[in-house]
């Protein structure tokens, strides 16, 4: 299944969907939340095309329609931020206000609610991101395990802060309180989990939200509009659909957003934070880039070695952020390395996303592949071939993954991130050519080592956890599990996103604090045993 015909041949004809994976019907939104009410949009909307694509009877492919979303501007936009401003009220809003507890019971309610949503957002994610079906359940339900577990983190956290320290004849209590209005962007290939692992925690430390759904991935939220509106006061969540460029400058341009949480490239983020006007007053809360590489040692188990990159480079077709995107193998075995991932790529199952044990999925639109053909023809164009039969063979949205070897210096697919089903591979002969690859990279997020010297791994490892965030040993980079943090060097993060640094990230510790006499101590005492304060309490969360 190599070539471009038997690749047409694997999307379906007409009538040729299983009737279980099908969408009930397109989703053409039209109402978006602002301020605790739904409103209608009666302006351009936006076709969503499907990565998947069908055979027509003339012979050709086409994208299915599946949908339209409102295409608004900064008029919507404003109205959008000027909502969650006042939801917030200068921290003095229900929510920022609210107990711990009771926001807590707000967010069990959302996920109540979002749970028995599950099967049409699987099933939207399959169809908006052409994410296998396996792979769009697991997203939902980490998504869910993710919430949950912040609910306990915030608890926690809560908990702890829930008595009076005394330093230096000074009576304190500390609680980590919200920043403001938080600006949450995802990215298409996470576009539920990534962006709930922003919105959650923002949400729980008290924070209200302007949330903008990623360009594919948008009708998925859909579903989730009703606990949106029901599960938290008005204004807390407020939505906006535009096309970024147009709508998001012009909102940090306006000095109201506090925090802006993004999930996307480092050149747009960089663009963003210079709107605001007082850019030391905006957090920023970034996930980026990455081009994470493998280091294959000379005494690699290369089974493993080969399995694990094969997941690291090609899982949702090489879509994720931690995704293997440069293959540095020891010249002493990079022979044997092609060969055996080669074939390992030819066993790969390519289809639909709803077949049972597909890998390798459509791409979310045509400049996908383009993309993958020119960086494959600039490889070629300076020395490298594609090793395996077929690869780089495309049809419409389908690429056939490409290992292409010897990758070097002055090749985009040396440097650029390619976000798909690409396999840039390069050999070595001194690990120093290894070290500098990462060192000399804009990106700094993760590498895996393969090999077994325990010597040269703990050499290895120490320059390595200074120039990355994880060093992973024998097996593909990711970012679970949720607990563990997930952070980035150079352009590739700011700041950490797990499921306790995510609390922290999204808020800031604030204190009262009084002098160690008698009457301090009453008037603690007082406001405590009557309930005068929500932030001066000793009270227990169970
Ligand atoms: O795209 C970036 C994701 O955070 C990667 O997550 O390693 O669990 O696939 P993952």
């Amino acid at each position: 299944m190599t070539d471009t015909e038997n690749l047409k041949q694997l999307f379906p004809g007409a009538n040729e969907i299983p009737p279980e994976h099908r969408l009930a019907s397109p989703v053409h939104q039209r109402t978006y939340l602002v301020g605790g009410e739904f409103r209608t949009w009666g302006g351009e909307c936006k076709t969503v095309l499907s990565p998947i694509c069908e055979r027509q009877a003339d012979g050709s492919v086409r994208q299915l329609e599946i949908g339209s979303y409102p295409v608004m501007g900064e008029a919507e936009s404003d109205a959008a931020l000027d909502a969650a401003v006042s939801a917030y009220d200068n921290g003095r809003g229900e929510w920022p206000t609210m107990p711990v507890a009771k926001r807590i019971a707000c967010m069990q309610d959302f996920v109540r609610q979002m749970v028995a949503q599950r099967q049409e957002i699987v099933n939207l994610i399959m169809w908006e991101i052409g994410k296998s079906l396996a792979d769009s359940q697991k997203e939902f339900d980490r998504t869910v395990e993710y919430i949950v577990a912040t609910i306990e983190a915030v608890r926690t956290l809560d908990n702890n802060a829930s008595r009076f320290e005394i330093a230096e004849g000074t009576i304190g209590q500390i609680r980590r309180t919200p920043l403001g209005v938080v600006l949450c962007m995802g990215p298409y290939n996470y576009p539920l989990n990534e962006t709930f692992a922003t919105l959650i925690p923002a949400l729980l430390m008290g924070n209200t939200v302007v949330f903008k759904p990623p360009q594919y991935g948008t009708l998925l939220f859909w579903p989730l509009m009703q606990a949106f509106c029901s599960a938290f006061p008005r204004g807390v969540i407020n939505t906006i659909y535009a096309p970024g460029a147009v709508v998001v400058p012009h909102m940090l341009a306006s000095g109201k957003i506090d925090v802006l949480a993004l999930i996307g490239s480092s050149k747009v983020a960089d663009h963003l934070k210079k709107q605001h006007p007082k850019s030391h007053r905006l957090r920023a809360v970034l996930g980026l880039d990455a081009k994470n590489a493998a280091i294959v040692l000379p005494d690699a188990d290369l089974e493993l070695t080969v399995r694990e990159c094969l997941l690291g480079a090609l899982s949702f077709n090489g879509q994720r952020c931690t995704a293997l995107k440069m293959l540095i193998v020891h010249r002493s075995l990079v022979d044997e390395f092609l060969h055996r991932i080669t074939k390992a790529v030819g066993q790969l199952k390519i289809g639909m996303p709803w077949e049972p044990g597909v890998s390798i999925t459509p791409l979310p639109g045509l400049h996908r592949t383009a993309y993958m053909t020119e960086a494959i023809e600039d490889a070629k164009a300076k020395g490298a071939r594609v090793v395996n039969q077929g690869g780089g063979a495309y049809c419409a949205t389908l690429y056939y993954p490409a290992v292409v070897y010897p990758v070097k210096e002055g090749m985009k697919l040396y440097r650029e991130e390619q976000f798909g089903p690409l396999v840039p591979v390069m050999a070595y002969e001194d690990v120093e050519e290894a070290l500098a690859y990462v060192i000399s990279s804009d990106h700094g997020q993760q590498v895996s080592v393969f090999g077994s010297d325990p010597v040269q791994i703990g050499a290895l490892v120490d320059p390595l956890v200074n120039q990355v965030c994880r060093v992973n040993l024998n097996c593909q980079c990711q970012r679970g599990p949720d607990v563990f943090p997930f952070a980035g060097r150079k352009d590739s993060a700011e700041g950490t996103l797990s499921v306790n640094d995510a609390l922290r990230a999204f808020s800031i510790r604030s204190m009262v604090a009084a002098r160690q006499t008698p009457a301090s101590k009453r008037l603690l005492d007082d406001i405590v045993r009557d309930h005068r304060s929500n932030f001066i309490n000793t009270g227990f969360i169970l």
